[in-house]
């Protein structure tokens, strides 16, 4: 499966963007890490990227508008291919522009529980505050400061005569645990089956009178007054595969559908007789546009004579 390809913006010693980088080396994590950048030339994270092999971007901001600077940065992301943006330390605010270029491709660490204490100086108010439990936390990155819908976030115990320094070398290495984890969750978020039937769903449910129905373990959409057009199964007993069952013309356009992709295509248990054809989710990067024309011709294939006809006559015009 392809990696999801994370550029890291960082500002300094670049612990967690090290973290990142680290477990990105394992062979099952779902991210690469493309590019790393900063807005220093000399951020000591710079070197370490380097030393891994990865490409890195440094340039100090001063003197720029935070747009132009923002645009620059946009620009090394883009060369870079990255997909999605991962701040680490990354000590700038930044330009709606760019904020709304990454909008929910963008993360951000903090080192608090959000909503507690967004901004600077994190430790010492957690403590000012008499606050037992510390902890950091990974959010979506919005256009308001540490801001934005929280993902994950990891409880640090305070302890007694805990400063502001011995509190934080504690909660970073929280949010080492932490980082890679949720990024790792983030990008591989719309391959999990409960967002692969909330796609189908939105896709099928468009079309003309449409419904949707449980179905002896998976979700079935029908037409009102028609038959069934399509399936959603995951796990079908226990076969392992997501995917979506359709109708074709009959056995054989399975056949042969089957035979030019057996990856994608398969014969359905129960329904593969009756010509219907399972093509399957799990296979990334999953084709929406396919998916949609099968919802279409398979939806006319089951639809009553009322609606294919009055389409008909709409073609016609
Ligand atoms: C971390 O505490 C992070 O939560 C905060 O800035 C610090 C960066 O540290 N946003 P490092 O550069 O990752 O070591």
């Amino acid at each position: 499966m392809a990696k999801a390809k994370v550029g890291i913006l960082i500002s300094g010693r670049g612990s967690n963007m090290a973290a990142l980088v680290y477990a990105a080396k394992l062979a099952d994590c779902p991210y690469e890490v493309v590019l790393v950048a900063a807005n220093d030339p000399e951020a000591p994270g710079l070197a370490l990227a380097r030393a891994e092999g990865i490409s890195t971007f440094g340039l100090g901001h001063k003197g720029m508008k935070r747009a132009d600077f923002d645009a620059v940065i946009d620009a090394e992301l883009r060369k870079a291919g990255a997909e999605y943006v991962a701040l680490a330390g990354y000590m700038r605010l930044l330009s709606p522009e760019f904020v709304n270029k990454w909008e929910g491709r963008m993360l951000n660490i903090h080192p608090s529980l959000l909503p507690k204490y967004k901004g600077l100086d994190t430790h010492q108010r957690a403590l000012d505050a008499g606050d037992l439990v510390a902890g950091c936390s990974v959010h979506v990155v919005t256009a308001e400061l540490d801001d934005g819908p929280v993902l994950d976030r990891i409880e640090v115990a305070v302890l007694p005569g805990d400063t502001a320094e011995s509190l934080a070398a504690r909660i970073l290495m929280a949010e080492h645990q932490l980082y890679s984890r949720t990024l790792a969750h983030f990008v591989t978020a719309d391959q999990r089956p409960e967002a692969l039937l909330d796609h189908i769903r939105e896709l099928a449910l468009k079309l003309p009178e449409s419904y949707e129905k449980p179905s002896y373990g998976a979700q079935a959409f029908g037409i009102e007054g028609g038959k069934m057009f399509a399936y959603f199964r995951r796990n079908h007993h226990g076969d392992g595969i997501t995917a979506m069952l359709v109708r074709t013309s009959g056995g054989e356009e399975q056949a042969m559908l089957i035979e030019s992709d057996p990856d994608l295509y398969h014969r359905p248990t129960y329904l593969g007789p009756a010509g219907w054809v399972g093509i399957r989710l799990d296979r990334q990067p999953v084709d929406w546009g396919h998916i949609e024309q099968w919802l279409g011709k398979s939806w006319r294939r089951a639809a009553p004579k009322r609606l294919t006809k009055l389409l008909d006559a709409a073609d016609e015009f």
